[in-house]
């Protein structure tokens, strides 16, 4: 939430920030600003409620002086609704330094008091404008260090946060620090950069420095120094960002989400690739850790929303293959309770952005009570996988629309290969049994290509009859139910449908008096041929609503024709074993629900309330 991007350099910064932020713009969109000091050393600010577009515009209509050092944010409202007002940047010590920040500062009352009680003024109803002004303030107390002032206002800040300061009497100088919240470096030629993510200064550099924890950057044109919070220096670990600009852009598509479906075999592909060898899992990152897995008495998944969906599915991949028990919790809940952990307790993480707070603080709890941590996670250098102890990487490129896709089925790719992995090191699968099931999925990217090649339009087209539906359910069983969850999720995300989600068995128990006549239901139907007894149950279930009037859609195998009778509509998946099924299956609810929102008119990359990375609890 809330993206950041920072430049020092020789170039004017103004087209380098504000295409910075149109790529982090997935992060927050309520508002935006950026703050520049020009070349005779005064500082401009601009700032606008709503989109990019809204400061974009502001900047055409009243342009400010360009310089060469700048910074800029796009924002995602926590403290005070998203008015101009609240837009950051923040200004203070009498307009000549601007502060922006990602995060929460919880302390931010108490602080605001002692300002008040010194007789300065405020103009928002921001915590970030609470850390300016105290910023400005110890920039007076101290007779002028701005690193040494916000070394001095960072040690005074409780909660998450990024910030970042420009001062006009520092030109050239770009101040920094994160605790909690992303923030990396990016090394350029003459240039650097600060941003949240990469893919805002990517187009201008892959050379990249990831920031610890409670740590502070000074970034020049000419260096970096990066300092802890007692001035104590550190070193930085360096990485290149594997992607290239192009990958974090729309190319011809009409939306990002409809090129992030259309990636969905790449990224199961780009997630496999180089890591099956002689048919065995073979992934560098887990050498070492064959111990741990022989040992391992309980697996926790842990994550949010879609990520968690992914972790169910896994859940059953995990059980089957490497026969150790597996327990899915919402990191926000299983982080505040007293979970019954210890060191033979795996906790596998999943996150796209790896900077989701609730996975964050759930993998530092976990880890303070002594499990070993383990991280699914599809962005470098992001603060999940540096607090844990092993890091899978899925390759699913950047994901940039808010609701995630490729990243999903990455994640399901993923945690198959460390369920075959473990099983393999345990000795519950033979090399046979783990070659045969890594063919199955070598042969996912291919299948979804299939689905998107033959059905897409047949989807979309059915998802523009459906536009003025109102409500939609979505039934699975085994590992399909996660998948109707994730169905139901991604509609309501994007279409604001009501949508829920069911385990295909548990209509019975309550969920089946939402049936009246006309009620579209999507049901995943498993595989009859290589899951007969569960096929036959959903078939049940479909009789006991398609009886009561449903509107059935089944995701089915293809040559399925049980369901034919009893649906109102079929959408065809290739043939796959039955953990195989859903990763097929769900390619059609994305398809449905970007098409409905799209008939709706709605914006399917930036929906309402919502932000990509949720890096506030
Ligand atoms: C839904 C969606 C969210 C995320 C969740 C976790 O489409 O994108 O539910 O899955 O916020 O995000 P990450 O994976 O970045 O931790």
């Amino acid at each position: 939430m809330c993206g950041i991007v920072g430049y020092v350099g020789p170039r004017p910064s103004q087209d380098i920030l504000i295409s910075g932020l149109a790529r982090l713009e997935y992060r927050g969109y309520d508002s935006a600003g950026i703050a520049i000091i020009d070349g005779d050393g005064s500082l401009g600010m601009r700032k606008r409620a709503g989109k990019l577009s809204a400061l974009r515009d502001e900047l055409s209509s009243s342009p400010i002086a360009d310089g060469t050092t700048g910074i800029g944010h796009t924002r995602w409202a926590t403290h005070g609704g998203p008015t101009d007002a609240n837009a950051h940047p923040h200004l203070a010590d009498d307009d000549k330094l601007a502060v922006i920040h990602n995060g929460i500062v919880e302390n931010y009352s108490a602080l605001k008091d002692e300002l008040l009680a010194e007789g300065y003024d405020f103009r928002s109803e921001t915590d970030t404008e609470v850390a300016a002004v105290l910023l400005g303030h110890e920039y007076r107390s101290n007779g002028g260090d701005l690193v040494e002032a916000f070394r001095a206002t960072v040690n005074r800040l409780e909660g998450a946060f990024t910030l970042l300061a420009v001062h006009k009497d520092h030109p050239g100088l770009v101040v920094g620090a994160r605790r909690n919240s992303p923030l990396v470096i990016g090394i350029g030629e003459g240039e650097n950069f600060l941003a949240s993510d990469v893919a805002a200064f990517v187009e201008h550099t892959r050379h990249a420095l990831a920031i610890g924890q409670d740590e502070i950057v000074a970034i020049t044109p000419s260096g970096v120094e990066v300092t802890d919070f007692q001035g104590n220096a550190v070193e930085v670990e360096p990485f290149e960002v594997t992607w290239d600009a192009s990958a974090a852009e729309k190319g011809g598509w009409s939306s990002f989400m409809a090129k992030e479906v259309s990636e969905e075999p790449e990224a199961v592909a780009n997630t496999l690739r180089g890591r099956i060898r002689d048919g065995a899992v073979a992934i560098p990152e887990l050498d070492g850790l064959d111990d741990l897995f022989r040992g391992v008495q309980r697996i926790i998944v842990i994550a949010a929303g879609t990520a968690a969906y992914a972790g169910m599915v896994g859940k059953y991949a995990l059980e089957q293959w490497a026969r150790v028990p597996v327990d899915v919790e919402l990191a926000h809940e299983f982080h505040y309770r007293d979970p019954v952990i210890g060191p033979d307790t795996l906790v596998v993480s999943i996150s796209q952005s790896g900077e989701t707070m609730d996975t964050l603080m759930a993998v530092k709890f976990a880890r303070e009570r002594g499990a070993k941590t383990l991280s699914i996670c599809n962005t470098q250098g992001a603060t999940i996988p540096r607090e844990s102890d092993a890091i899978v990487y899925t390759h699913a490129g950047p994901e940039v629309a808010v609701a995630s896709t490729k990243a999903f089925v990455a994640q399901i790719t993923a945690l198959y290969l460390l369920a075959l992995h473990i099983g393999a090191v345990r000795g519950e699968l033979s090399p046979t049994e783990v070659a045969h099931q890594l063919l199955e999925l070598e042969a996912v990217p291919e299948k979804i290509q299939h689905i998107l090649d033959h059905e897409q339009e047949r989807i979309e087209q059915f998802a523009h009859w459906m536009a003025d539906t109102r409500s939609v359910l979505f039934l699975g069983r085994h590992a399909g139910y996660p998948i109707a969850l994730e169905g139901a999720l991604k509609l309501k995300e994007i279409s604001y449908i009501h949508a829920e989600g069911f385990a295909a068995g548990e209509l019975k128990h309550g969920p089946i008096a939402l049936i009246e006549p006309g009620q579209p239901v999507f049901v995943i139907v498993p595989s009859p041929r290589e899951a007969p007894v569960l096929h036959s149950k959903v078939v049940s279930n479909i009789r006991e609503i398609h009886a009561r009037g449903a509107r059935v859609i089944a995701i089915a195998e293809e040559g399925d024709a049980a369901v034919l009778p009893i649906s109102d509509e079929v959408l065809r998946i290739p043939l796959a074993d039955p953990l195989f099924g859903p990763i097929l299956a769900v390619v059609p609810l994305h398809i449905f629900a970007m098409g409905l929102a799209t008939a709706k008119g709605l914006d399917v990359d930036q929906p309402r309330n919502l932000a990509k990375s949720v890096t506030v609890e």
